[in-house]
């Protein structure tokens, strides 16, 4: 893969969409940055960045709702007013930032997207599956990604990794990470089970390997894609 290749010309069509998963302390942010960063330099003769980008979050009016969202001080929301949140926030963000970047034929990176509402209010807090998928189509269209990464991490050397580095940010956001030990094992096996429901997308990836490791396992398979032997496809409705 290079600048200029057919593979980059390919991207100026199609566009890809790329999500990061995890739980707590599963190096996600550091992971997005690097390949973010290495993408940038493959595809810069090109003209096409990659789009870096977060949930909830990313727009204006969604990081207002991720304040409400990931703040201990942001409100006591119900299980179903918390849901909808995140979803009005995808919304905007899906239809404001991804859905036009991708049409620009750009890489679109974001951390965390539907499959955290998967993996944390359904298999985290019990709401039932069916709502969450009645809502993807409601208010998505079916939009899912092209491609997951799932890094999974024991979550006790997760939680250990996270909550050094809260400490160190001092940012606020811990309001999830503040639940026990027994919420972020049932976060580790849904997101377990979700990879395997759509293996055609998601990949899990050894997130206690060295950060070095995990990037290269990671580009491995975003160079496959790329080169039209991975699963890279269209986004609308890829995985239902
Ligand atoms: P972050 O720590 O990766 O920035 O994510 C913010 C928190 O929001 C994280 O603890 C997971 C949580 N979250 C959900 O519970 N459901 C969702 O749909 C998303 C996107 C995030």
């Amino acid at each position: 893969m290079s600048g200029g290749s057919p593979e980059a010309a390919a991207m100026k069509k199609q566009g890809l969409f790329i999500t990061f998963e995890g739980g707590e302390g599963s190096g996600k942010s550091t992971q997005i940055k690097t390949i973010a960063s290495l993408l940038s330099a493959e595809l810069s003769a090109d003209g096409h960045q990659p789009v870096t980008t977060r949930e909830p979050g990313g727009t204006p009016e969604a990081e207002k709702i991720r304040h409400l969202l990931v703040h201990r001080d942001g409100g006591n929301w119900t299980p179903m007013a918390e849901i909808l949140l995140f979803f009005a926030a995808r919304n905007m963000h899906v239809e404001q930032l991804i859905k036009p970047a991708l049409a620009a034929g750009n890489i679109v990176i974001c951390d965390r997207f539907t499959d955290s509402t998967r993996a944390y209010q359904s298999y985290g807090h019990g709401i039932e599956p069916d709502i969450i998928e009645s809502l993807v189509q409601l208010t998505l269209g079916g939009f899912e990604p092209d491609m997951t990464f799932i890094l999974d991490i024991d979550s006790a050397a997760g939680l250990a990794r996270s909550g050094k580095r809260l400490q160190a940010e001092q940012s606020g956001e811990d309001r999830f990470e503040a639940l026990d030990i027994a919420f972020h094992e049932k976060l580790r096996h849904g997101y377990l089970e979700i990879a395997a429901r759509y293996p055609e997308r998601c990949h899990v990836i050894d997130a206690a390997q060295t950060p070095d490791a995990v990037t290269k396992d990671i580009m491995a398979i975003i160079g496959d894609a790329l080169a039209g032997e991975g699963t890279a496809t269209s986004g609308e409705g890829a995985a239902t």
